[in-house]
């Protein structure tokens, strides 16, 4: 069986910096024709200038054609300034908001939200979208119940506060998350990983504790992965493909403290397809993976196509990452879709 569907974007991808851009480069452009890159380098992106030179270097040693749009790093510094250029460049498209210690190089983020009203106003103002990480890191709250929490105490008022403020809600692992850009309006919108669409907790921690199915938000239950099914082949169209790509090189994933990521770009398109299917839903990939994005962005669709063929293939056991290793997501598994090629038109 063969599926072709117009070339996807991946709306959310760590695409690290130095010699390793090339090696994860190459994976998100053998399936996609633009991604989003995050700004959570050491030190952060916090200025377009920063933004747009880190773009260059990805394009740099990207194939010709793919496209790349970059975003700012939130802090509690940024300027209205800032925020008017990123609103005037093309190949900004967004600004991202970690909780400061809600993840991998977050450090920088926001502790105090109430700091950034003013920024948050040019951007309802000028359209140009929040990007969210939405897990509360109090202590007090169990990791399973941050993103839910999240909504109730920091994402409703804010969008309470600013309604025509552009808000994605990034990589939802929840039902309630599911619930809430549902109930939004058409200002809210959310990216689903291929991994939260496939996995819950149990494929984590049971049998063993398997760091490559470690990511934050973690993964969750299996009524929640239900639930983000629905969602990304529903027909609601504020639901779209992002896959939080986020390669670690192998000895930090393979530690008693292992950093949080997994890397599904080398596997992404064969596991939202696995997905879909599952659901009876192969139509809708092309409008998940390749449509509704572009059209929450306000970005021109891709051109050409992706071709993918129902093959098993084994996933490689690791991959180059630098001067290093990493594992890819689904290492050593048999996968049932095959991307085979890409057509320019
Ligand atoms: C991301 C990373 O490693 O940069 N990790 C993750 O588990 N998703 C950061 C993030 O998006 O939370
Ligand atoms: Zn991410």
């Amino acid at each position: 069986m063969e599926l072709s569907i117009a070339t996807p974007d991946d709306w959310h991808v760590h695409f690290r910096d130095g010699r390793a851009v090339g090696d994860v480069v190459r994976e998100v452009s053998r399936q996609f024709g633009r991604a989003l890159a995050m700004p959570n380098l050491r030190p952060p992106l916090r200025t377009c200038a920063e933004a747009l030179a880190y773009r260059r270097r990805i394009l740099q040693v990207a194939p010709e054609g793919f496209e790349v749009v970059a975003t700012l790093y939130l802090t509690e510094q940024t300027t209205v300034g800032e925020i008017l250029e990123a609103a005037a460049s093309p190949s900004v498209v967004g600004v991202k908001f970690y909780p400061a210690g809600a993840t991998t190089h977050s450090e920088d983020g926001i502790s105090d939200l109430a700091t950034c009203e003013e920024v948050l106003s040019a951007m309802e103002e000028s359209g140009l979208p929040l990007l969210v990480h939405g897990e509360v890191v109090d202590d007090g709250v169990d990791i399973f119940d941050r993103e839910e929490r999240f909504l109730d105490e920091v994402l409703a008022p804010l969008v309470a506060r600013h309604p025509r403020l552009k808000v994605v809600l990034e990589h939802i692992t929840t039902r309630a998350a599911v619930d809430f850009v549902n109930a939004a309006g058409p200002s809210v919108a959310a990216t689903i990983t291929a991994h939260h669409l496939l996995h819950t907790r149990n494929d984590l921690l049971v049998g063993g504790i398997r760091p490559h199915f470690y990511c934050l938000p973690v993964l969750k239950r299996s009524q929640d992965r239900r639930a983000l099914l629905e969602a990304a082949t529903g027909e609601r169209r504020r639901f779209f493909l992002g896959t939080d790509s986020a390669p670690h090189e192998v000895g930090r994933k393979e530690s008693a403290c292992g950093c949080a990521g997994c890397y599904t770009s080398p596997v992404a398109l064969a596991l939202y397809a696995t997905a879909f299917e599952e659901n009876g839903a192969l139509d809708r990939l092309e409008d998940f993976a390749s449509r509704r994005g572009a059209d929450f962005y306000g970005l021109p669709y891709n051109g050409g196509r992706v071709r993918l063929r129902r093959e098993k293939w084994e996933v490689p056991a690791s991959m180059p990452f630098g001067a290093g290793r990493v594992i890819p997501f689904a290492a050593g598994r048999t996968l049932t879709w095959t991307v085979t090629g890409r057509d320019p038109i």
